[in-house]
């Protein structure tokens, strides 16, 4: 060896840093989420997710048209219904809050591209993912409740399936049911991996679905968990699923690269609600560089082997992408 290793020769620019860069954040990678409420002419901030809002269907236009514009590819669609019941009736309905908006927004925007969450919580009256028997929540009659919701969106034009909910056999079970009702070609992107987790918080704020009694810890993960993990995603990949989540981001980055190593399937991360929250906050009162923290997390997801990430940030993204071109 004539001297030691120099590794500062490949960071002396911008233009050798660019060239020699691994990982690259792209808007294209971008899920932006949605929250849709009934009503007219309503566009209301979630007070714990500043920049997030509650968009009735005649506001939701100008902001499918701002995501257009940036470039965004996708949206995932959260519907916030009026009306609650037991077995959440209005999660399949026809002319339910989310189906409504499903259609408006293919109409509108034909080339963007809609993925709906598909699960109970915001539609039942105690607010848990499943049908609830005698205060304990059954699995088999909430995947009938779900296959139908699931059916009823892909009917509505939804481009893309993606169920939360966590009940054992889902991904068989809305799988089987899109396939009987024509929708073979839809995909489904699987919650697969979702824990049990407090960074749920400000989304239960804005989803009107905090759960009523208990929690949701007899079907969502053990946060202490990771070889369950790799069954979890293992039984989805099995029962058909086309792309596997990771659910939360941040304090779960271990389990997106384990993912990513085992499985050959597409990666998705959801870079959750309170990870969005505690990031603004810090910025409002001026004690982090939001752009640079939100980048370096975008990173890190990329690092860990993400391919698509879902994020409060998206248009914040787009627009710091941008600029830098
Ligand atoms: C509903 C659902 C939740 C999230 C996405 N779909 C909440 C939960 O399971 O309690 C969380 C998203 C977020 O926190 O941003 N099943
Ligand atoms: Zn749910």
């Amino acid at each position: 060896m004539q001297s030691f290793i120099r590794h500062r020769r490949l960071r002396a620019n911008e233009a050798i840093r660019k060239m020699v860069r691994e990982h690259q954040v792209q808007v294209s990678d971008l899920i932006y989420p949605i929250f849709v409420v009934e009503g007219e002419g309503i566009k209301e901030e979630i007070p714990s997710m500043p920049g997030v809002y509650h968009f009735s269907l005649d506001r939701l236009d100008e902001e499918i048209q701002e995501v257009v514009e940036w470039g965004i590819p996708s949206v995932i669609v959260f519907g916030v219904p009026h009306e609650k019941d037991e077995c959440g009736s209005q999660a399949d309905a026809e002319q339910g809050i989310v189906q409504k908006a499903i259609g408006r927004i293919k109409k509108n925007a034909p080339s963007l591209y809609v993925i709906a969450d598909t699960c109970l919580c915001q539609y039942t009256s105690h607010g848990h993912c499943g049908i609830v028997e005698d205060g304990v929540i059954v699995n088999d009659r909430s995947l009938e409740r779900l296959v139908s919701t699931a059916v009823s969106q892909a009917k509505a034009g939804a481009d893309m399936i993606a169920p939360s909910n966590m009940m054992d056999g889902f991904v068989y079970a809305i799988r089987k049911g899109l396939d009987e009702a024509g929708f073979d070609h839809i995909p489904i992107m699987s919650y697969a991996v979702k824990y049990a987790s407090s960074y749920y918080g400000p989304f239960r704020d804005a989803a009107h679905s905090t759960p009523q009694f208990g929690d949701r810890r007899t079907y969502q993960m053990d946060p202490a968990n990771a070889r369950e993990a790799m069954r979890e995603a293992a039984s989805d990949v099995a029962e058909g699923a086309d792309i596997l989540m990771v659910k939360p981001g941040l304090a779960y980055m271990d389990i997106v690269y384990r993912v990513k190593e085992r499985f050959d399937l597409p990666v998705a991360v959801y870079n959750v609600s309170a990870e969005y929250s505690m990031v603004k906050a810090a910025a409002q009162n001026g004690w982090i560089d939001e752009k640079g923290v939100v980048m370096e997390t975008m990173h890190a997801f990329k690092r860990a082997g993400a391919d698509l990430v879902i994020t409060y940030h998206a248009k914040d993204i787009a627009r710091w992408l941008k600029e830098e071109r």
